[in-house]
């Protein structure tokens, strides 16, 4: 596990990308004016209102207010986890991502397991070439018309059906067959150990980032269990990985969707016709993990099902999983199989060609909602068309609040003929959100801070304002001061850099969203110092106010102490120049 990266890696990382290239390359953007321009890729939209910004290296969209950095866009944008942005990045400007010594493990250190999953795949794959050995195995495989070019790229291999070659061959210490067992290629029985996988074609599975987990082994034929997986261990977790995605990420350089079928073979025979973006869960259904890992990869998924019950069913339970992640940024699919076939047969049958036709007409989520629910009423009756809103409630509930359910909900009205109500909740979460064209007034210390996370270099303006704002017990004060003190030391500092220093922050998010507070908008690039520096004063002003107020605020003169009577004194001196300001 890698430790903490220091901030100034980040500023390195940051100071190396370019944030117009990095978007660029993902969407289509237009020169407008000194930033660049696109049709927001985060909302549906005719104009474009999602500006990128090579100065700041920030993006915004003054449609649905999206906004963020480098980092922050391969976050939303590829929906990678902040330590997957900054990995993707460094290896882009071809620097090593540093932790800052102090290494904190958030577990403990799996790289011998995974060492030992890769000799052991290394072996298998051996084994398949040794004709004594294998011969079986690959007069199977080449019955079921895979080719040498499928075995090599998906690192197919074969376990031995005699002895226990990798217990002997890698149980040469305590220690190692510890790591055996552990990693699930031995088990042990009434204190005999053996190899778990024997006379199986073997797959592995790898993870996103190519390292070998697991694998499955299947029988050569007919019998029973056809398919043995390595059990959960502390580098497998059936629910969360996928079979086939490094594969489908190394064959295609951007992926645009991919593929959920059922088996490891359907995923191969798929990517031997072409189709190299398919996937397969373990045998298992498919979970919100997968969900999030699938999601985060590409915005279009296609699931295939078996056209017979249990596949429907399947599909449904994958559907009811997926609801709370349908925001229609993303699609979801799905797509039903005839009867008795799977990926594998059907592309051999009908080609890349034929297979591809049918992705394409594969059910929208909703369509397969309301296809499912109408089902299961009868559609031409009041009543029934009643129910159908009755039962997609629950469902509909499940979605994300946004213009995708909204939509949803529409489309039930539309079906059952009742008017549909937005859910309450949804009303109040917009009146929260403020009315566009009246934002809400933000407090001096609020406007200071954004200024200077919109324009970081302001403070090379600020050196004459006085500092008596800082003595104030207003909320944000601190992190005023802290914005200051931290671009005073390094003022060349974007606005994206700055930014990211204060992402472990607790107001990080608030922090976010008041860099594109709409007060900006009303703030000229040259109007800015000014007004940055107009805020700082009135804020000091303020300070010195409050502190003179003190002793007034005492119930009595006896209680005023000597330095109180010093302010008052003071204050006479400064005659009547105070101003009422704002309060925060
Ligand atoms: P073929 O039947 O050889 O075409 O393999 P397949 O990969 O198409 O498998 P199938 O569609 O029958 O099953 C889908 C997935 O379910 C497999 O890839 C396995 O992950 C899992 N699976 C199937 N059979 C078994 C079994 O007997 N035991 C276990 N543990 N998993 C199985
Ligand atoms: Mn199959």
């Amino acid at each position: 596990m890698a430790g903490r990266i220091p901030p100034e890696f980040i500023d390195d990382l940051l100071a190396r990308t370019d944030i117009v290239d990095l978007i660029g390359t993902r969407i289509q953007l237009r020169k407008a004016g000194k930033d660049f321009q696109a049709r927001c890729p985060f909302h549906d939209e005719k104009t474009p209102s999602f500006t990128v910004s090579p100065d700041k290296q920030f993006y915004h969209c003054f449609g649905c207010g999206a906004h963020g950095t480098a980092i922050g866009f391969l976050m939303e944008y590829d929906h990678l986890a902040f330590r997957e942005a900054v990995d993707e990045l460094a290896r882009h400007a071809g620097l090593e991502v540093p932790s800052d010594g102090e290494v904190v493990r958030t577990g403990p250190d799996h790289g011998p397991l995974f060492e030992l999953m890769r000799q052991a795949a290394d072996f298998y794959r051996q084994q398949l070439r040794e004709p004594a050995q294998a011969a079986r195995a690959v007069e199977y495989l080449k019955e079921r018309g895979f080719t040498g070019e499928m075995a090599a790229r998906f690192e197919i291999g074969f376990a031995p059906a005699r002895g226990d070659p990798l217990l002997n061959r890698f149980g040469t210490s305590a220690a190692t067959i510890g790591r055996l067992l552990d990693c699930g290629l031995i088990a042990e029985q009434d204190g005999r150990r053996y190899d778990r996988f024997r006379d199986r074609v073997m797959f592995p599975i790898r993870d996103r980032r190519g390292r070998i987990i697991g694998f499955g082994g299947r029988i050569l034929g007919d019998g029973k269990p056809k398919y043995l997986n390595s059990p959960e261990t502390p580098i497998f977790h059936k629910g969360r990985e996928l079979y086939g995605l490094f594969e489908a990420g190394q064959a295609n350089r951007k992926l645009a969707s991919l593929v959920v079928v059922e088996g490891y073979l359907d995923v191969i025979a798929l990517a031997q016709f072409g189709i190299t973006n398919a996937v397969a869960t373990l045998g298992t259904a498919t979970t919100l993990e997968h969900l999030h890992q699938l999601l985060r990869s590409v915005p279009d998924l296609v699931f295939c099902f078996d056209g017979d019950r249990a596949g429907r069913d399947a599909a449904w339970k994958a559907l009811e999983t997926a609801l709370p992640l349908a925001t229609g940024h993303q699609s979801m699919r799905f797509l039903f199989l005839p009867d008795g076939e799977d990926p594998d047969t059907l592309v051999r049958k009908e080609g890349a060609e034929g297979f591809s036709a049918r992705l394409a007409k594969a059910r929208s989520l909703s369509d397969f909602l309301f296809e499912h629910l109408s089902d299961q009423v009868d559609m031409t009756s009041l009543d029934g068309r009643a129910r159908i809103a009755h039962l997609a409630k629950p469902l509909i509930e499940r979605l994300p609040q946004g213009l995708y359910r909204d939509l949803v909900l529409k489309r039930v009205a539309d079906l059952t003929g009742l008017a549909s109500q937005p859910p309450a909740r949804q009303v109040r979460a917009k009146r929260r959100g403020g009315a566009p064209g009246r934002p809400m007034r933000l407090s001096l210390v609020a406007q200071s801070i954004a200024l200077l996370l919109d324009h970081p270099r302001l403070v090379s303006e600020l050196e004459s304002v006085e500092d008596d704002w800082r003595r104030l017990p207003n909320p944000g004060i601190d992190i005023l001061a802290r914005l200051l003190d931290s671009l005073r030391e390094s003022p060349d500092m974007t606005k994206a850099m700055l930014l990211e220093r204060w992402r472990e922050h607790p107001h990080f998010s608030y922090l976010r969203r008041l860099s594109v507070d709409p007060f900006l908008r009303d703030v000229s690039a040259e109007g800015a110092p000014a007004e940055l520096a107009g805020a700082l004063s009135r804020l000091s002003a303020e300070a010195r106010e409050m502190e003179w107020r003190r002793p007034l605020n005492k119930r009595s003169t006896t209680e005023w102490t000597e330095e109180d009577r010093a302010l008052l004194a003071e204050r006479d001196a400064e005659s009547s120049r105070t101003r009422r300001d704002d309060a925060l």
